[in-house]
C-alpha cells in the first residue's frame, strides 16, 4: 500500500471500497483483465471498467484528472470546474464530493465541503441538479470529486451506469428520530438498488430472521412474512398477525405454496447457503431473491465465483448482481429475480 495517495491517470478508472478489502477489489479487477493499479487506503484504480460490475467497489468513476492540493482552494476550484465543463459540456450534472472511507481521508470533510461549494459556484448554476434521486432519469452526468490525502482526483460517469448516486458510494439509511438496526439497514440498502419493493399483500420469507429486523422492515411496507429461524423474534413481531414464525432450520423448511420475494441473511457457510437458494430458485420457490452472504474467509472471491455459478446455474436465479453495499461488513448482497 503506498504511504500517501497516489494521483490517478486520466481515463482510467477509479474505484474505492470499504477500508481493508483493497487487496480483494483489486484481485477482482486483476482477474478482469483491468490492469488494477493500487492508490492508497481504500482507492483502487484499473484501467478498464470491467464488463462485470466489481462486488467489493462501492463506486466507480472516470477520472477526468487529478490535482496536486498545494495550490490555493480557488486555483483548484478553477481548474476542476474548467475540466468538468470541458469534459460534459451540456446535459444535467449532479456534482458530489466523497472521501476515502479510512481514518486520514475522513479527517478531510472540510476541505471537501468547501471545495464542492467552490466548484458548484463556478458551474452554471441551471446545469446543477440538486434532486440526486432524478439524476437517472434526467440522463444527468455523476461529477465526483474525491478529496484524498495530498490529492483531489475528478471523475464522472453516466448516472444510469453509476454503481450508486451516493458519494463514494456511502449510501446512509438512518432517518433522524430512527433507530433501525444495522441488519436493517442492509435491508433498505439493498432495496434502493432495486426498481421495485416488496409491497402490500405480496409474501416474502425471511431465513434466518431473528431478532428481526428485515422483517419488521418487510411487515413495515404491507408484506405477509413467514420468518425462519430457531431463534426467537423480538416479542413485538412474534405478535404481529402479518406474520409467521416457523421456528426450524430454513435447510429443513418447505413452503406451503410460492412466495413472492426470498430473503436470507443467515448467519451460515457461504456455499451451503447458495445451494440452499439453489433450491429455492430451482423449485420455483419464489420469484425475486435478495441474499446477504456472510463472507468470514481468507479468499474471498474464488468463494464468490461459486456463489454465482451456484445461484445461476444450478438455481436459475437471472438478472444477478452482488455487491458489497455501504452497510456490509464481512458480507455481501445478492439480489436477482426468476422468470419476470
Ligand atoms: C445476522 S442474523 C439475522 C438478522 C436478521 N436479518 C435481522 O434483521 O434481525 C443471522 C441469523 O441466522 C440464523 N441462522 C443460522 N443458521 C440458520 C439456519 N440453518 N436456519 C435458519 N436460521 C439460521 C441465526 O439464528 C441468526 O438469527
Amino acid at each position: 500500500m503506498p504511504e500517501d495517495t497516489l494521483p490517478a491517470q486520466p481515463g482510467r478508472w477509479l474505484w474505492t471500497c470499504r477500508a481493508g478489502f483493497e487487496p480483494h477489489l483489486f484481485e477482482e479487477l486483476a482477474w478482469a483483465g483491468a490492469s488494477p493499479r493500487m492508490l492508497g487506503e481504500v482507492l483502487v484504480e484499473s484501467e478498464k471498467r470491467p464488463t462485470e460490475p466489481p462486488v467489493f467497489a462501492r463506486t466507480g468513476i472516470r477520472v477526468l484528472a487529478s490535482f496536486p492540493t498545494d495550490q490555493t482552494p480557488e486555483q483548484l476550484a478553477e481548474a476542476i470546474a474548467a475540466r468538468t465543463a470541458e469534459a460534459a459540456p451540456a446535459g444535467s450534472l449532479v456534482l458530489q464530493a466523497f472521501l476515502p472511507d479510512s481514518p486520514a481521508g475522513n479527517r478531510l470533510a472540510d476541505e471537501a465541503d468547501a471545495l464542492l461549494e467552490a466548484v458548484r459556484a463556478r458551474l452554471p448554476a441551471d446545469r446543477l441538479l440538486e434532486e440526486t434521486w432524478r439524476a437517472r432519469e434526467a440522463s444527468a452526468t455523476l461529477v465526483e470529486l474525491c478529496v484524498a490525502p495530498g490529492v483531489v482526483m475528478v471523475g464522472s460517469v453516466p448516472a444510469r451506469e453509476a454503481l450508486s448516486l451516493a458519494p463514494g458510494g456511502r449510501q446512509r439509511m438512518r432517518r433522524s428520530g430512527d433507530s433501525p438496526s444495522r441488519a436493517a439497514m442492509k435491508l433498505e440498502e439493498a432495496l434502493v438498488s432495486l426498481p421495485f419493493e416488496p409491497g402490500r399483500g405480496e409474501v416474502c420469507v425471511d431465513l434466518g430472521a431473528a431478532p428481526g429486523g428485515w422483517t419488521q422492515r418487510l411487515v413495515a411496507r404491507g408484506a405477509r412474512v413467514i420468518a425462519v429461524d430457531p431463534a426467537k423474534l423480538m416479542p413485538e413481531l412474534a405478535r404481529q398477525p402479518r406474520v409467521e414464525h416457523v421456528q426450524e432450520s430454513a435447510f429443513s423448511y418447505a413452503p406451503e405454496e410460492p412466495a413472492d420475494w426470498l430473503f436470507c441473511d443467515m448467519a451460515w457457510r457461504p456455499l451451503e447457503v447458495a445451494q440452499l437458494l439453489a433450491k429455492w430458485g430451482r423449485r420455483g420457490w419464489a420469484t425475486h431473491l435478495v441474499a446477504n452472504i456472510k463472507l468470514p474467509i481468507k479468499d474471498k472471491n474464488p468463494i464468490l465465483v461459486r456463489v454465482r455459478h451456484i445461484l445461476t446455474q444450478d438455481g436459475g436465479w437471472q438478472g444477478l448482481t452482488m455487491r458489497q453495499l455501504y452497510h456490509d461488513r464481512d458480507e455481501v448482497t445478492v439480489t436477482a429475480h426468476r422468470g419476470l
